[in-house]
């Protein structure tokens, strides 16, 4: 421009503000940071063209590349069963009493079991599997039905007195004082009785005789428990429901009748549906 003024001591050109005898120059940005700029356009162009990017009305523009993160995660997931399926098939031709000498397997089988346990049994066993009222301690040496492999994976199965599954654990303590099988005050008298194989209490004729009349066949002669009816040992330090005496006579008037559900599922709902179902925006692409 004819009338541009040059700035004497940069030799830059000024815009033609002037303030004060102060002027705006005008200099140019750096090289770098317009290559830079330039740069950062061709690429978003790029992304845009190989990338799912725009959202549209009902779906995204897909990208010629077709990569979306769902199929990735399907990629992803298809090659970590195909690891997870020989293990698998292995696990199911092993019966579960021979696992232990086989160190590998048995490995495997207890990471997965320590998966499946946090997402089937925390909410009933505790993170532990320490338990809580009515939950019993797994973590103890203390069993209803049996402390081994076997007996363990029968109850897992089967669940215990659960409704849905033909071969369930079953058993079922009578209701002795709602019920009147027992006056209120045989109920105190044998409750007592209970707490007198712990120490807890005196035993009296009475509660002894009423006790091997009704409970000696579930509980046994010394109430230590019997597993094939799991009762519960009631001579220890542990309880399910408490060793107050309320709380026993509690027991004794109303029976408890703890249900676990049965957990083996021949089909579970496809993960891919669970994932659909739990992300709001999977209509989106
Ligand atoms: C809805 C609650 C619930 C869930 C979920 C549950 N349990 Fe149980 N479980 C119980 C109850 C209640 C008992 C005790 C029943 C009784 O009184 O005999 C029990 C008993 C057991 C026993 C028998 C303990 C013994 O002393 O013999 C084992 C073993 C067991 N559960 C393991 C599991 C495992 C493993 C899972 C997860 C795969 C699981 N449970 C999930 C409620 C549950
Ligand atoms: C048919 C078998 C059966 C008979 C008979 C029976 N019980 Fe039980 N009892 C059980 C079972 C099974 C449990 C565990 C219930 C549960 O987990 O819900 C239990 C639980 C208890 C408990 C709770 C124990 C705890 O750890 O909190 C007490 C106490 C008890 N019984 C006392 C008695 C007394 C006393 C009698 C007799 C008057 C008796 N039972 C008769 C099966 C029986």
């Amino acid at each position: 421009m004819a009338d541009q003024k040059i700035d004497e001591a940069t030799g830059t050109a000024t815009m033609g503000h002037e303030w004060d005898g102060i002027e705006e120059l005008n200099t140019p940005l750096p090289r770098w940071w317009v290559l830079t700029f330039y740069a950062t356009i061709l690429f978003a162009i790029g992304y845009v063209v190989v990338y799912p990017a725009w959202p549209m009305l009902s779906k995204g523009t897909e990208g010629v590349w077709g990569w979306t993160s769902r199929g990735q995660l399907a990629a992803e997931k298809t090659a970590g069963d195909a690891i997870h399926a020989k293990v698998r098939a292995e696990l199911a031709n092993v019966p579960i009493e021979q696992l232990q000498d086989n160190p590998e397997l048995l490995a495997n089988a207890v990471a997965g079991g320590k998966a499946a346990f946090r997402v089937n049994c925390v909410q009933c066993h505790g993170a532990g599997g320490g338990g809580g009222k009515g939950y019993p301690n797994l973590a103890d040496n203390d069993w209803l039905w049996g402390g081994d492999l076997k007996a363990i994976e029968t109850t897992i199965k089967h669940g215990i007195r659960s409704p849905d599954d033909a071969e369930t654990r079953m058993s079922l303590m009578p209701s002795f004082g709602k019920d009147g099988i027992l006056t209120p005050m045989q109920v105190n008298d044998v409750a007592n009785h209970v707490l007198s194989f712990s120490g807890k209490a005196k035993p009296t004729g009475s509660g002894a005789a009423l006790f091997a009349a009704n409970c000696a066949t579930c509980h046994g002669p010394d109430g230590k428990g019997l597993r094939q009816f799991g009762a519960p040992n009631l001579s220890d330090a542990i309880w399910l429901y408490g060793s107050k005496p309320s709380e026993v006579t509690a027991s004794v008037t109303v029976a408890h009748a703890g249900q676990m559900p049965a957990l083996e599922r021949a089909s579970r709902p496809s993960d891919d549906q669970d994932a659909g179902r739990l992300c709001p925006l999977a209509w989106w692409w």
